[in-house]
């Protein structure tokens, strides 16, 4: 940045007010914001485009890729159909860097042809072959599909090109499932230890990505191979954030169950439910939680004195009295109902019907205060 300076004070840390100062860079008030950067002993020539489509096909080869960006988009902008066959004619130019830019400004004309395309695949260019193979979606039909298939085949095979093909994949798979599918297979069966390849390949299986596992897993049972730890990272994800989604939905659904999670039993029982250790049992999958309502209605009203038995295994809480002397001090929150389940000395068992069903049919606040006076360290 041309001043040295960001505009907000607070990043003005006391290392840039040195540097501001010792560079003088608060000195030049009017040269724009960002500094133009230029290799050493460069001399920079203003370019200019005129009207004339002639010259946007002329700078489509500039040696400078911003020129060549905004040739073409000139080309496309203006929708200049009546210069596609000049267009054409530098498409053909082999070695020309211009090559790629007339491929895109006739796919933004929409006068593209599969026949436009279909030589570039064979080029030893790989990087106008990958140019080739992005563009594809753009010209493949059923007939196209059938035509280009051994040539997409043929592009999987070498390192610099399979991403490209296997990101294209799914266009092809359109017209022809179980080629794109076989071609899929070549790429990450050539390729499991590529990252790049490893998540283009994966790209192809959206919802489907316990199969493809599933066929890496009985193809090679190495744990290592890149393809299949990052498939397992993004099967994690989609766990994680299909959970996340259910939560918010929970969450605006039930939002004083929330809080009331949040500001109690979180503490013990963890934010994710799973459980801590030596300190609660998870609530997740647990019996006492997914099997009869009124028992765990009891539970959070009354509470409960372990052990008790969870996912099949014995939870003891040998410090339960510690935990719930600890507790009132911190029990603030109008919210409190039941601190801690071994806080409270009765059991589910000794729960009588009549009384849950009259603690219920109470407005949940007056239950609140009703339950609260029962708490052993309020009376
Ligand atoms: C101070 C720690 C503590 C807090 C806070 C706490 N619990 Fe518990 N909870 C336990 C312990 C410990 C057990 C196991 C019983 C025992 O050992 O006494 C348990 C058991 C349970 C059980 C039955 C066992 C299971 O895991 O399914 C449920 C259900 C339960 N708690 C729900 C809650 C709910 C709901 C809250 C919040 C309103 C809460 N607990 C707050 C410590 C706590």
């Amino acid at each position: 940045m041309y001043r040295g300076i960001i505009q907000h004070k607070t990043y003005l840390t006391p290392y840039l007010k040195n540097e501001i100062g010792t560079r003088s860079l608060s000195n030049p008030l009017n040269g724009g914001r960002i500094y133009r950067i230029l290799p050493a002993g460069a001399k920079p020539v203003t370019v200019k485009l005129s009207d004339n489509p002639a010259d946007w096909i002329q700078a489509l080869g500039h040696p400078n890729g911003a020129i060549r960006d905004i040739a073409q988009q000139l080309v496309v902008d203006a929708q200049r159909t009546d210069i596609v066959p000049q267009l054409r004619a530098l498409l053909q130019q082999q070695g020309s860097i211009g090559q790629v830019h007339a491929l895109w400004a006739l796919e933004g004309l929409h006068a593209l042809a599969s026949a436009d395309v279909l030589p570039l695949l064979d080029t030893t260019n790989a990087a106008l072959c990958r140019q080739a193979l992005a563009v594809l979606p753009s010209v493949m039909n059923p007939a196209f599909a059938k035509q280009v298939k051994d040539k997409i085949a043929a592009a999987a095979v070498a390192k610099e090109t399979a991403p490209s093909v296997a990101y294209i994949l799914p266009f092809f798979a359109k017209y022809d499932p179980s080629g794109a599918k076989a071609i899929l297979t070549s790429i990450w069966q050539r390729y499991p230890n590529d990252k790049v390849i490893a998540d283009a390949v994966i790209s192809n299986v959206a919802d489907k990505e316990q199969q493809l596992l599933t066929a890496i897993t009985t193809w090679n049972t190495d744990t290592n191979l890149v393809v299949r730890r990052r498939l397992e990272k993004v099967l994690v994800d989609i766990s994680n954030h299909r959970k996340a989604r259910l939560d918010e939905a929970l969450i605006k659904e039930y939002p004083r169950g929330n809080l009331l999670f949040k500001t109690i039993c979180q503490t013990c029982h963890g934010a994710d439910g799973d459980g801590i250790q030596s300190l609660a049992p998870p609530l997740n999958h647990s019996e006492l939680v997914t099997g009869k309502k009124e028992r765990l209605i009891a539970i959070v009203l009354y509470g409960l004195t372990g052990p008790v038995q969870v996912n099949g295994k014995l939870y003891k809480s040998p410090k339960s009295t510690a935990i719930c002397r600890a507790l009132p001090a911190t029990m603030s929150s109008p919210m409190a109902i039941s601190p801690s389940c071994s806080a409270l000395s009765a059991t589910p068992g000794a729960i009588k019907p009549k009384r849950l069903r009259k603690a219920m049919s109470r407005p949940f606040a007056r239950s609140t205060r009703a339950v609260r006076s029962r708490l052993p360290w309020r009376s």
